[in-house]
């Protein structure tokens, strides 16, 4: 298997092997950080962020700052030359003589992608939009293995919105094809998940699927917990969002039903969907996710860097 040069737009991009190696690898940073300080010496990483963000551009700079590499780019589009009406095409062309591997988020669906059809260096897609968020998945995806031992036979359920989030539908996309896990998806009916990601994940994998709009029934037999909040900037309309922003509020006397080895997943930001009393639950995984997220990062840049096979 040899990840080098290769792009990350959707994380179906990868098979399950070469998530598993990410996955692993990242472990194996996590443990013995000192042995990777200086994997990515005179390498540089380029964060070409068009819409907010913290963890994710953050986290890969720190990623590439704790291999021993270095980061330029932009997390605010108004103070690079799109503001002029530069295309994609064209800041990607000379963006790739300046970095050795790229991570753009964009809010239109398929940016990341194109970015891609014109670069000469690896590109990760950091969030397009509503469509997907595959390093994310790869933060979910380490977490899970470093508290389970292995990413299989899991009830997994997926509360909030399901429609925009796009942290909820690359980590459904990619469960989908490890084995033995279903998914009870708990929404309001407006936030339902996209009906062809619905019918691509039961057709291709045979998966379970309940949806619900109560996580009240299901807390008790479900392994995973995936909370979401409600994107307020994708809605059309304010009104709508107010009267959905509050539609689950996860309390910790809502988890005296849970299982004891629940894990409680949130790619963050939170708003109020998990109230404050829940972080001292041991259960509550959401701030260590953050943290392997950047292990998780370094791991798949310095394979598709090609600095480590
Ligand atoms: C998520 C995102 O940007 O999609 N955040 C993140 O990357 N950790 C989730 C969100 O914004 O709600």
């Amino acid at each position: 298997m040899n990840l080098t040069g290769r792009h990350l737009i959707d994380p179906n991009d990868f098979t399950i092997e070469e998530l598993k190696r990410v996955i692993d690898l990242g472990l194996e940073i996590y443990r013995n950080p000192s042995n990777y300080a200086s994997l990515c010496k005179g390498k540089i990483l380029g964060t070409l962020f068009y819409e907010p963000s913290t963890r994710t551009r953050l986290s890969f700079e720190s990623a590439m700052l704790r291999m021993g590499g270095s980061v330029l780019g932009f997390s605010d589009s108004s103070t690079s030359s799109v503001s002029k009406g530069e295309t994609i095409a064209d800041t990607i062309r000379v963006l790739d003589g300046y970095a050795d591997v790229l991570v753009m988020r964009h809010p239109r669906e398929g940016a990341p992608k194109l970015a891609s059809e014109f670069s000469s260096v690896p590109v990760v897609n950091g969030g397009d939009g509503g469509h997907q968020h595959p390093t994310q998945t790869l933060a979910d995806l380490i977490t899970i293995k470093n508290y389970r031992g292995e990413i299989a036979n899991l009830k997994v359920a997926f509360c909030g919105d399901l429609l925009f989030g796009r942290t909820v539908h690359s980590l459904l996309k990619t469960l989908s094809r490890f084995p033995n896990v279903s998914f009870v998806l708990i929404s309001p009916e407006q936030l339902k998940i996209p009906s062809h990601l619905r019918d691509e994940i039961i057709l291709n994998n045979n998966v379970e699927i309940i949806e619900t709009q109560s996580l009240e029934d299901h807390i008790s037999d479900i392994d995973i917990l995936y909370m979401t909040r409600i994107q307020r900037e994708r809605f059309f309309n304010e009104e709508e969002y107010i009267k959905l922003k509050d539609s689950y509020i996860l309390y910790r006397e809502k988890l005296t039903k849970a299982k004891d080895d629940l894990l409680i997943l949130h790619p963050l930001p939170r708003v109020n969907e998990i109230n404050r009393d829940v972080d001292a639950d041991s259960r509550a995984k959401y701030f260590e996710q953050a943290k392997l997220g950047v292990y998780a990062r370094m791991a798949l840049m310095a394979l598709i860097l090609g600095v480590i096979e």
